[in-house]
């Protein structure tokens, strides 16, 4: 039977029962990788990691590629501006067991910029097309993507462009976050525009951007017809966003997460920095009250956490957490469901 074209990514489900976990920088390292998979996610993306950072054996880049057996498939999302430097982070990347490659053409922090990468390469998509070209020289067919914006100024939209060249540059997905680089994470994402690009290429076309819920996740399917989409900062909030999607697109809906399971899935996720990630201490102290945004009495948990030293204090703050949550079905409950802010 013939492939169609948007599944010739090797070995990496694009799919809408797939959903992705997005790079993102200081969070997808490898025990949050693992919690989101646990929970549903199908790929999870590294944290964009330097090339020159990679090339130049910076302190900071090897532990981004901290990885085991069970954090597969796995992508390694890779910044910088020259493509042969990318030629030669591919080239040891690969050796050490990594397969899939995704090029960032998205970020508009300022440290980033300066550097000529992130999404200061949509103002020269011909550079974008050269560093994919490289990419897959080195990885080959069906190993390599890129993750797009619309354009670097609004209304200055180059997405299309860029994908015809990642098509001839022999990339094998595309993502878009629907937004102009200079809207950093203002404004909201449009994703009328997600149907222009999926009409202007045949790489798959996966969808980044204000996908916050599982209801999100799904509408943003119907109403673009996407390959697949990404979860970012609603993962953050909820890793538990992933099951959440994949049972609303079996028209099952379940509702947002209760005290216990909040509970569960913080302790799930300090077992997996103790096991992965042992020095990481004090950046899982200060994620817990993300999974706890919005509660009534997260101000007094949160000066309760920073007075934590040590995992077995933590344990204890930890057994509190599921009586902050509102009983399910209370007003309470729904004030907390509709709070948007909730995200931000
Ligand atoms: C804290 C943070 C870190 C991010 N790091 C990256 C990154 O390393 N590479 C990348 O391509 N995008 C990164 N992004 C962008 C996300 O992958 C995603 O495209 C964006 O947040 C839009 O999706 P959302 O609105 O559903 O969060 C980051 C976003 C956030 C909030």
């Amino acid at each position: 039977m013939d492939t169609p074209p948007h599944h010739a990514s090797d070995g990496l489900p694009i799919r809408p029962e797939a959903p992705w976990l997005a790079p993102l920088a200081g969070y997808s390292d490898l025990p949050f990788r693992l919690l989101c998979r646990r929970l549903g996610a199908a790929v999870a993306c590294t944290e964009m990691v330097s090339v020159r950072g990679l090339l130049y054996g910076t302190k900071a880049t090897m532990p981004l590629l901290a990885t085991c057996a069970e954090d597969a498939p796995l992508v390694v999302q890779l910044f910088g501006a020259e493509p042969e430097e990318f030629t030669r982070a591919v080239d040891m990347l690969l050796p050490l067991g990594f397969t899939h490659f995704d090029l960032n053409a998205g970020c508009p922090v300022r440290k980033v910029l300066k550097s000529g990468s992130g999404s200061a390469l949509l103002k020269d998509p011909e550079r974008i097309g050269n560093i994919l070209s490289a990419m897959v020289r080195s990885a080959g067919p069906g190993r390599v993507g890129v993750k797009i914006r619309l354009g670097f100024e609004p209304g200055q939209a180059v997405f299309t462009d860029v994908a015809r060249r990642a098509e001839d540059a022999g990339a094998a997905w595309i993502t878009l976050h629907p937004r102009w680089a200079r809207q950093m994470f203002t404004g909201q994402a449009h994703h009328l525009r997600l149907p222009e690009l999926i009409q202007a290429t045949t790489l798959p076309v996966l969808a980044s951007g204000d996908l916050f819920t599982a209801a999100d996740g799904v509408r943003c399917l119907q109403e673009t017809g996407v390959a697949g989409i990404m979860f970012a900062r609603g993962a953050l909030y909820d890793p538990g966003v992933f099951g959440r999607y994949l049972g609303l697109l079996e028209g099952r809906s379940r509702p947002d997460p209760s005290g216990p399971e909040v509970a569960a899935l913080v302790r799930t996720h300090m077992e997996l920095v103790r096991a992965f990630d042992p020095g990481g201490f004090r950046k899982m102290r200060s994620i817990i009250p993300r999974y706890l945004r919005g509660l009534d009495g997260i101000k007094k948990l949160r000066t309760q956490l920073l007075a934590c030293p040590d995992w077995e204090s933590l344990d204890q703050v930890v057994e509190e957490i599921a009586a902050l949550f509102p009983a399910p079905g209370s007003p309470a409950a729904e004030a907390l469901q509709t709070r948007t802010d909730r995200f931000l």
